[in-house]
């Protein structure tokens, strides 16, 4: 069976302090296809290798953003490495063909709860709204930005919720990497989580 090759890209600055994203990315299946990037461990001072973050672009199908919501946006490494691995000529342009028929998946958490992110909730914009400049940025370099996976109101979360998450997770990627999230009928969605929610439930590949 064709699997999807995945990379993620993970970014967190301050991992030692973190109760969701560290328990993740320890959780990511050890399946050949599966590649996980830490970017804030690469790259300490910022000093983004661009060839080499080109290389792992090209060697993969749907690439993840993983990372905590920090002001309603991503952590600073992602904008640098937007900033200088998406070049003109490459990721975009009429020469930039690159990424063209790759996905981009944002798997983020965030402190807020759901309903906050609803225009009358006390964030005032959905996390659609808010994802609209990275959705644009996929949209120019040719990639199709599916629904993201979202995990929310994680400051009142406790231990057995952060383990459901846990194992959720880790389902999603399996999901993801054998092929059995229709991403056809997630598009439109709000978010990726109904997806896995329909699929749970039904059957759990290990
Ligand atoms: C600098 C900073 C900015 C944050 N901004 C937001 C935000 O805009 N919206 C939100 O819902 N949570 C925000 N949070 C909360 C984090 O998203 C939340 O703590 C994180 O997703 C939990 O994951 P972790 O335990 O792996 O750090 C912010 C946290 C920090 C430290």
């Amino acid at each position: 069976m064709l699997m999807t090759k995945m990379l993620i890209l993970f970014a967190h600055p301050a991992l030692d302090k973190s109760r969701i994203h560290r328990r993740l990315i320890r959780a990511v299946p050890e399946l050949s296809g599966i590649t996980v990037h830490d970017l804030y461990d690469t790259y300490p001072d910022f000093d983004i290798d661009v060839a080499r973050e080109q290389e792992l672009l090209l060697s993969h199908d749907l690439i993840i953003l993983q990372h905590p919501f920090y002001w309603y946006s991503t952590p600073a490494i992602i904008k640098q490495w937007e900033d200088l691995v998406l070049e003109h000529g490459w990721a975009y342009g009429a020469q930039g063909t690159a990424l063209r028929g790759k996905r981009l998946l944002s798997l983020i958490s965030t402190g807020g709860p759901a309903d906050a992110y609803r225009r009358d909730g006390y964030n005032r914009f959905t996390m659609r709204d808010l994802l609209a400049p990275i959705e644009q940025t996929a949209y120019l370099c040719g990639m199709e930005y599916l629904p993201p996976y979202l995990i929310q109101g994680t400051h009142r979360m406790d231990e057995a919720e952060i383990e459901r998450e846990v194992g959720r997770y880790r389902q999603l990627l399996s999901l993801l990497h054998a092929g059995r999230i229709d991403l056809e009928a997630a598009r439109g969605q709000a978010s990726l989580n109904l997806a896995l929610d329909k699929l749970i439930g039904q059957e759990v590949p290990e």
